[in-house]
């Protein structure tokens, strides 16, 4: 009998941003395991071509095109560098993120617009831009949510707005240009073990502990966990899914829970 394994991405071209590090370089490497071309998109050149090594030492093919998700002028240059490299983009990852834990009172304007510019307005821009490289039908774009787009978390106004506003975008683009035959969803990643966000958010120790207890599934997630969503809302499995917010969590936003922050809400002075 002969026996043949079909990689799903074949052939095919991911732009990944955030690929440098965390959740969205996990995305990346799970990508090119099933044969896409994977455009790694972030900050720092020398990350990025870390990660693209380690992918290419793998087997699989990638490169890295530096960019801030808040600069739409250096997005769309290395968007058009990826589909000169490796084709039409068939699937985008909108992963790039900033947090930092503060309270409302304790945080700047400018404080506050940095991570609505990373999360909300660097979404947008990663799709605007991309949108003039996707392959046409056939695309399939996932946003990066968090527990924090439907569930108020003290010390994260910043990044419950911008989260909640990622949310509607998303849905908005599935409206819009699931017409030309491209998917739009988003994905809620819960509390995932050996995140930078998450050592911020939940230091290791009794607070990780007590929020892994009070998980429905009884653990906090793994990199892997998440990246297996966003496997599957890119294949053909989710070919009929748009428009879609997938909690991939353990039950933690189902259940109402919010990450308790080590300092408690107090006013200044
Ligand atoms: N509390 C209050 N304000 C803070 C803060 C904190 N912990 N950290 C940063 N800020 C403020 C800064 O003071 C500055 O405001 P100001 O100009 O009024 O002083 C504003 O936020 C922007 O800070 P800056 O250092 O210039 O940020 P940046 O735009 O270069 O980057 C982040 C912003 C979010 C990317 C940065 O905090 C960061 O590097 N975070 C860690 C990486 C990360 O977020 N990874 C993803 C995890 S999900």
């Amino acid at each position: 009998m002969t026996t043949y394994v079909q990689r799903m991405f074949e052939g095919r071209t991911a732009f990944v941003t955030g690929g440098g590090s965390g959740i969205n370089q996990r995305i990346a490497e799970r990508l090119a395991e099933q044969g896409a071309n994977v455009a790694l998109v972030g900050r720092t050149q020398s990350k990025l071509d870390a990660v693209a090594e380690g992918i290419k030492a793998a087997g699989g093919k990638a490169a890295g095109f530096a960019a801030d998700v808040r600069d739409y002028d250096a997005l769309v240059r290395s968007v058009a560098a990826a589909h000169e490299q490796f084709g039409a983009i068939g699937m985008v990852i909108c992963g790039a993120a900033g947090n930092f834990p503060a309270l409302a009172n304790a945080m700047s304007a400018n404080a506050f617009k940095s991570v609505i510019d990373i999360d909300l307005l660097g979404t947008f821009n990663t799709c605007r831009a991309a949108y003039d490289h996707l392959e046409l039908p056939g695309a399939s774009i996932v946003t990066i949510s968090a527990p924090q787009a439907v569930q108020a978390m003290v010390m994260q106004s910043h990044v419950c707005a911008a989260k909640a506003g990622v949310d509607m975008l998303t849905k908005t683009l599935a409206l819009e240009w699931g017409p030309l035959g491209v998917r739009v969803n988003g994905v809620i990643p819960g509390a995932v073990a050996d995140t930078e966000g998450m050592d911020r958010l939940a230091p290791a120790g009794p607070i990780r502990e007590a929020l892994a207890r009070q998980m429905p599934l009884r653990r906090v997630a793994t990199k892997d966990d998440i990246a297996d969503m966003v496997i599957f809302l890119c294949s053909d499995a989710a070919k009929y899914v748009t428009g879609a917010i997938i909690p991939c969590d353990g039950g933690m936003t189902t259940a109402g829970m919010a990450i308790q922050t080590p300092r408690p809400p107090s006013r200044p002075g």
